[in-house]
């Protein structure tokens, strides 16, 4: 893609990955997603903010033919799909300084065996002068590496926010225009990144309240000319309060645990209580991971093979413990063959992360029984009354 003019002298270079189909080999993109760099050429100096992924470093250094001279790389975050090509600029501007926190030195060293003179640290608040563009430099740490910073440019008020605020979506549109898709892409990444560390955005977010935002420039995905799209997103996500949502992750071997769940679904949507259902045999986990941004339950459908929770329920689980929703409830169905001995304690100890209580177990040898049922019955009443307790419905 070419640069995309944002600002006066400024330009967006969305280096575009159509094809990703995963990223760190654990997160699904179904949309691909970009690794934006950005130009911004001061009267007297010029800078480049964040690279690209060594995947499409070609198509970075193909645009930068027509920019004579780089002075600064702003690295505002060290993980290769933003700096993976700063040996290859730096090769190319053999003048260029690396700015970065002390942390992201560091790791930039570690990564990239970057020459440690190559870099100049900069300091929380600390600003640098392109002439008559100013570049000012916040350390947000945790975004969600511990080095994280972003960059504001003060006359013409950009945010680049890297990771922060970012979407997982290619598209050739330079500002977010198709906001219902990138709403979606942009909470599927919040969800699967972002929503360990929400206490430390919130704070982030609080502090960037503070300045004049006209433009949000993220590392991923397209940029928004209205900030307060995505900000109101993230200040809803990041809330405390989870809403009147359940989600049910499980997989049937035999219909049993399908049954279950169907029940459940069936009496919670007639209590007035939204149900996410995902069959793990064939969902999108980052789908499960969006639905997990805003559920104040999770049940878990799952069958016992050979004494043990089904594999891939303890890998949905798993997930979640890493991704840590704000659920404050938890439940079990499941369904076995002759013992359920350690599935419902493996499944009940495997999120410790998540500080849910759990608020019943249901479990039956095959099909559900008359009494099963009654008993899922029973754990929607249950979810109903926590949830009207919580004021959610
Ligand atoms: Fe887009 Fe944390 O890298």
């Amino acid at each position: 893609m070419n640069k995309k003019k944002i600002a006066d002298n400024v330009w967006m270079i969305a280096n575009l990955d159509w094809d990703r189909r995963l990223f760190d080999s654990l997160i699904p993109l179904p949309d691909g997603t970009s690794y934006n760099a950005y130009v911004v050429k001061g009267s007297e100096k010029t800078a480049l903010i964040d690279t690209t992924d060594p995947k499409l470093a070609e198509n970075l250094l193909k645009q930068l033919e027509t920019v004579e001279r780089i002075d600064y790389i702003i690295s505002n975050h060290s993980e290769q799909d933003h700096s993976g090509t700063i040996p290859q600029v730096l090769n190319k501007y053999p003048e260029a300084k690396v700015l970065v926190t002390e942390q992201g030195k560091t790791m930039l060293i570690n990564l990239l065996h970057i020459p440690e003179e190559r870099f100049q640290t900069v300091k929380d608040e600390e600003t640098l002068s392109l002439g008559n563009k100013t570049l000012r430099f916040m350390h947000m740490p945790w975004v969600h590496w511990p080095e994280t910073m972003v960059t504001y440019l003060e006359e013409d008020k950009i945010l680049f926010s890297c990771d922060l605020l970012g979407s997982h979506i290619a598209t050739t549109d330079t500002f977010a225009t198709d906001e219902v898709k990138v709403y979606e892409a942009a909470k599927r990444y919040y969800a699967e990144i972002m929503m360990p560390f929400r206490t430390i955005i919130q704070k982030h977010l609080t502090r960037l309240e503070n300045e004049e935002i006209k433009i949000i420039a993220p590392g991923h995905g397209p940029a928004y000319d209205k900030p307060g799209f995505i900000t109101d997103a993230y200040k809803d996500w990041i809330s405390d309060k989870p809403k009147n949502e359940v989600v049910i992750p499980y997989i049937s071997m035999h219909g049993s645990t399908r049954r279950m769940v169907s029940r459940l679904v069936e009496k919670l949507a007639e209590k007035g209580i939204t149900v996410h259902q995902f069959d793990l045999a064939r969902t999108d986990i980052g789908k499960l991971a969006i639905t997990l941004v805003d559920a104040a339950t999770i049940i878990v459908g799952v069958p016992t093979v050979r004494n043990m929770p089904h594999p891939a329920v303890m890998y949905a689980l798993n997930v979640a413990n890493i991704v840590v929703p704000k659920a404050r409830y938890a439940g079990v169905l499941n369904s076995y063959g002759w013992s359920n001995q350690t599935t419902i304690d493996l499944i009940t100890k495997s999120i410790p992360n998540l500080k849910a209580e759990i608020i019943g177990a249901v479990s039956c040898k095959g099909l559900p029984t008359e009494e099963a049922y009654k008993e899922i019955d029973q754990l929607a009443e249950t979810i109903q009354k926590k949830h009207q307790e919580e004021k959610l419905l």
